[in-house]
């Protein structure tokens, strides 16, 4: 009896120190490797895969919303307790936190800021704002109890038909990778981490899922790959999302090329890669993905998880690719909020950030054309303000990018905040027209379109009769309209009706600008649309054009700041507008499907027949790359933008110090009211080895807001590296030795200013990665 009372006592003390054991054993930086050794394989599975799908679908909760920490939030990574793993949690999006901004059992609200869509933030050129935008996402990231949001989109603007354009910042690799490398560190310096996607080539929203991209290896390294290099070798992001297509036969999301060779061996990248928001496919088992490097499977299905430890127990996964992501996995969860035990509000300060969204807003919009100099406008009382989105001012895109803001700023409480009235009559049509139409939509809702569901959908444009226009042109000063777009996740732009105008449109421009300029009164155009459109069939019918974008919750009080001249607009284009979208190298290889949902197959497949591969023909010529070497005219080039005022380049000087080339030249503002320039540096270079396009961006700055008379002189840095071109037949990077001219002007088509440096030559080996395995008739000159 004594014996059993004593190995009994024996038992339990053994036990209660095991536990005092695993109860001490909490992740923390120096325990990493014990965590993982005290970890069963059941529970590293379910490290690699979010808790999204299983709870969450059925439950009554949208799909694309999968956490349970954050109402709205897109997802959540496991926990488990006994080893002090904490779940995190991933929001949406590039423009904004994207959460549902109501919850139930409370009054309290949880809006987010709007901030400009990307496009728009890049159309700054400022690279010191958008880190400041940054910083303000990432505020409110951290007080809303997020972990890492799922932005910036960095995807290559490589259609102007692409529905997606707006999350993303250029056709060029530069401006995406300086913009995108200022967004990351403005929001990680808050302590929150982000997802920079869709890794890669992500160009096209129909069937991208399944889509193959067959890209050359070059054009792939020096445009779509190389804004993410950029970023990652910069600002050291957290987290990277592959996105749903392949490349060149691959699907990312199970590419070792991609995923270890290029981004960890190549680039050197510390960080954690999840998928997109997609289960597990048919045709690429999770262990592949696991193996190529993929470290999270998001939204995540419990299916995932069981076919991990499967894997593992048949052979078919080495436990120590497992153990590697896991690794990965926990020095992420260490860097988080949620394993800091950060105490978030769920208050950040609104009012703040209003005022960074308005000035930068007005800093990304783009003047394109100012006859007479129109704008700012003098004297101006009242206007009529013509189009449906001048009432229902668009702030951001449709789907996963779109922020649940507290309030956009139309057109007409824009205006009124300047000073400025609208005509009465017009004003009042066209708002019962948008109360009318809105109240339409929600009843017409269909629960299955919820990317649809996700932002402010685009109303239909009314018809706008001769005689309307001629009682209102004797109640206003001008007449300005509103041309708007609206875009999304899951579906491209059709060329008819999206890149070009509809019919409506354009009567409303011929009559509206007919009757206006027959009473000398000048009409106005504002763009409020996330992409490029046609402007080269009636731009000459209107006196100014002001390209607006979709520039988040301050919409009409920036627009108003810019149209008085509160703002000197300093926005310039980061992609080419063509004169139409025939002339874009790419169309010919763009799936031109109308705006595409099939319900009645699975959501995710976006199962366009027959669909399923892109060629990417035009190689290296993507945007000015095309026009400039080919001379075809576009309605305005690359780095575009008109001010109020002029500036003066002087002679540019250029240096060399070790790898590094300084590019220096001093602008001056010569005309009456301040303002801001943005100097453009465009390489050429020596004929060499390869084909090269005539000139490619390399490096931009902006000035601060100089006064009329002041000058600043503007040093940039270029690594010598950048100038390289991808070697595909001996995987190397090779800047050709010989002399190299920096061109600096305004932009493409308007150089100022050029000096020339002799270049040794230098070569960089890299992996031998994403091949192209089909023949394909690539563009040359
Ligand atoms: C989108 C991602 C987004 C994710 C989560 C996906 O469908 O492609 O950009 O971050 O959903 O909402």
């Amino acid at each position: 009896m004594k014996h059993r009372k004593l190995s009994l006592t024996l038992a339990v003390g053994l036990l209660s120190t095991t536990m005092t054991a695993q109860k001490a054993l909490q992740l923390n930086k120096k325990n990493i490797d014990e965590v993982i050794a005290a970890m069963t394989l059941e529970e590293k599975a379910q490290l690699l895969v979010g808790v999204g799908h299983q709870d969450f679908v059925g439950s009554g909760a949208m799909l694309g919303q999968h956490s349970r920490l954050v109402a709205g939030a897109a997802g959540q990574t496991a926990e488990i307790s006994r080893l002090g793993i904490p779940a995190t949690v991933v929001a949406d999006g590039p423009a904004g936190v994207h959460i549902n901004p109501t919850r139930p059992g409370t009054n309290q609200t949880f809006y987010a800021t709007g901030f400009p869509i990307g496009t728009c933030l890049a159309s700054t050129w400022n690279t010191d704002l958008v880190y400041h935008v940054g910083k303000a996402i990432g505020n409110e990231t951290l007080e809303y109890g997020i972990d890492v949001i799922l932005g910036p989109g960095m995807n290559l603007h490589r259609s102007p038909l692409c529905g997606r354009n707006f999350e993303y910042y250029s056709e060029d690799p530069i401006v995406t990778g300086l913009i995108g490398s200022a967004m990351v560190k403005g929001i990680q310096s808050q302590g929150v981490g982000v997802s920079a996607k869709h890794f890669a080539a992500n160009s096209q929203e129909s069937d991208r899922t399944r889509v193959d991209e067959r890209i050359s290896q070059r054009a792939l390294r020096e445009l779509y790959l190389k804004g993410f290099e950029i970023m990652v070798r910069d600002s050291k992001p957290w987290t990277l999302m592959s996105s749903y297509n392949k490349i060149n036969g691959t699907y990312t999301q199970g590419s070792k090329d991609l995923l270890t060779n290029i981004l960890r061996k190549d680039w050197g990248y510390k960080g954690i890669v999840m998928t997109d928001w997609i289960g597990e496919r048919a045709d690429l088992p999770v262990e592949t993905e696991v193996e190529a490097g993929n470290d999270l499977m998001m939204p995540g299905y419990a299916d995932q998880a069981k076919h991990i430890v499967e894997a593992v127990k048949a052979g078919r996964l080495d436990i120590k690719d497992v153990d590697r992501n896991i690794k990965n996995m926990l020095e992420y969860i260490l860097k988080t909020p949620r394993y800091k035990k950060y105490k978030y509000t769920n208050q950040p300060d609104l009012k703040a950030h209003a005022q960074i969204t308005r000035q930068a807003s007005t800093e990304g919009m783009v003047l394109l054309k100012n006859d007479n100099n129109v704008l700012p406008v003098k004297n101006m009382k009242k206007v009529a303000l013509f189009g449906v989105n001048s009432y229902d001012f668009l702030s951001g895109g449709l789907g996963s990018g779109c922020v649940n803001v507290p309030y956009v700023v139309d057109m007409v409480h824009g205006l009124q905040n300047a000073g400025i009235a609208t005509t009465k009559q017009l004003t009042e049509i066209y708002e019962n027209y948008v109360k009318y139409a809105k109240a339409k939509l929600q009843a017409d809702k269909n629960p299955e379109m919820w990317f649809l569901d996700q932002g402010q959908p685009k109303l239909d444009e009314i018809e706008i009769t001769q005689r309307c226009v001629e009682h209102e042109v004797g109640d206003a000063d001008a007449a300005i309209i509103t041309i708007a777009r609206q875009a999304g996740e899951g579906m491209d732009r059709s060329i008819e009706g999206e890149f070009n105008l509809t019919d409506h449109e354009k009567a409303m421009i011929s009559r509206v600008s007919d009757v206006f300029h027959a009473n000398n009164k000048p009409v106005i155009v504002i763009i409020n649309s996330g992409s490029v459109m046609e402007t080269a069939s009636w731009r000459d019918r209107v006196d100014a054009i002001l390209v607006a974008w979709q520039p988040g919750e301050e919409g009409g009080n920036s627009v108003a700041d810019v149209l008085i001249g509160k703002a000197n607009p300093s926005g310039h284009l980061t992609s080419t507008w063509p004169i139409s979208a025939a002339d874009v190298p790419s169309t010919k290889n763009f799936p031109q499907q109308p705006a595409y949902y099939n319900l009645s197959d699975k959501l995710y497949s976006n199962n366009m027949k027959g669909v399923n591969y892109t060629n990417h023909e035009e190689d290296i010529y993507v945007g000015y790359r095309y026009f400039d070497t080919f001379n075809k005219k576009v309605a305005y080039p690359f780095g575009y933008g008109l001010s109020y005022t002029t500036f003066e380049f002087g002679k540019p000087s250029v240096s060399l110090n070790g790898d590094k080339i300084t590019v220096t030249v001093s602008v001056k503002n010569i005309g009456k009211v301040a303002g801001k320039q943005v100097a453009q540096v465009y390489v050429k270079a020596p004929k060499g080895a390869y084909e090269k396009p005539s000139c490619e961006l390399k490096a931009f700055a902006k000035t601060k807001n100089l006064k009329p008379g002041q000058s600043e002189t503007l040093k940039m840095i270029i690594a010598k590296r950048d100038l390289a071109s991808f070697d595909e037949a001996n995987s190397q990077w090779k800047v050709d030795a010989g002399k190299y001219e920096f061109c600096v002007g305004d932009n493409v088509e308007s150089i100022k200013g050029t000096a020339s440096l002799n270049l040794s030559e230098y070569t960089e080996k890299t992996t031998n990665s994403l091949p192209l395995n089909t023949k394909m008739n690539l563009l040359h000159q």
